[in-house]
């Protein structure tokens, strides 16, 4: 990374990710929650805030912090950041409940649809000087049942060697390690990219405040993320981690899974390969 880059504040990153969150939304998972389940669910958040007041005898100065950092929130655009750090792993484990096939991870807050779709043996779009070690994700994609399926997407995006995501950090071309891949014939693929870093989150705004002043970190440790689609079948999101990767055991958005560590190896060239195979359940 060269000094006089220019690094993505946590306003800046909030904002996109406001802006691909409301893009999203409107064409999907749009809740119709009828009155009474919108009363209990909420009533229980506000017991579990009433509940934390009396049991830490909460002062008018510690609500007015409370308050002012709140308000800071939505005014830096962080909401989605907070609430894919701090509050959708819950969501994605109680969805595991019912999902059978790859375990799945959080979806996180930069997902871009619509990528470039890739043959199934490709390099993701890279910078001509991308730095980072060679990475190379070869596997299959079956039904549970064990039959291979072609023509699957494997829609996969990661950060770079310096921890920055593409269309969220102004120094990082649109598209940079991103790709929608296609399942060949056998239902395999095999992708080049880079060893992505750990990730930081955005820790000059609000969010960032909060972890300081709680004395937690800000790092996630680094993964790649990989939405898997095929007709008919339930999609599945997931993320993979690293074995031996920093942070693996901390991870800020408790986001990873025993499950989901591969460990690459060297082939010998310098290039680090890692077999994963994804398994996906008819949908209901
Ligand atoms: C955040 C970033 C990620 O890359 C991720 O996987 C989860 C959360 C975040 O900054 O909120
Ligand atoms: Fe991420």
């Amino acid at each position: 990374m060269t000094a006089t880059q220019e690094s993505p504040t946590a306003a800046d990153s909030g904002a996109n990710a406001s802006q691909s969150f409301k893009a999203m939304a409107s064409t999907q998972d749009v809740a119709d929650t009828p009155p009474e389940r919108v009363a209990a669910i909420v009533t229980s958040v506000l017991k579990g805030v009433h509940d934390a007041i009396a049991e830490h005898d909460v002062t008018y100065a510690e609500f007015n912090a409370a308050k002012a950092w709140l308000m800071s929130v939505g005014e830096g655009g962080e909401w989605p950041l907070f609430m894919d750090v701090f509050v959708e792993h819950a969501v994605e484990e109680q969805v595991a409940k019912s999902q059978h096939g790859t375990k799945g991870s959080i979806l996180g807050p930069y997902y871009l649809p619509g990528q470039t779709r890739l043959d199934a043996t490709c390099r993701l779009p890279r910078r001509d000087d991308e730095q980072g070690t060679p990475l190379v994700l070869e596997g299959q994609v079956r039904d549970v049942d064990g039959t291979p399926m072609p023509g699957a997407e494997v829609d996969i995006w990661h950060a770079d060697a310096d921890g920055y995501y593409s269309g969220f950090a102004p120094h990082v071309p649109d598209g940079n390690l991103r790709g929608v891949v296609v399942t060949d014939d056998e239902g395999r693929f095999a992708i080049e990219t880079i060893q992505p870093a750990p990730y930081q989150i955005p820790h000059d705004g609000p969010t960032g405040q909060l972890i300081e002043a709680s004395g937690w970190h800000p790092w996630r440790p680094a993964h790649l993320h990989i939405q898997v689609r095929a007709e008919g079948h339930r999609p599945i999101t997931t993320q993979l981690y690293f074995a031996g990767g920093e942070y693996l055991d901390s991870d800020v958005a408790e986001a990873t899974k025993p499950e989901l560590v591969i460990d690459p190896q060297d082939d010998g060239t310098g290039t680090r390969r890692s077999t994963y195979d994804f398994e996906l359940e008819p949908e209901a």
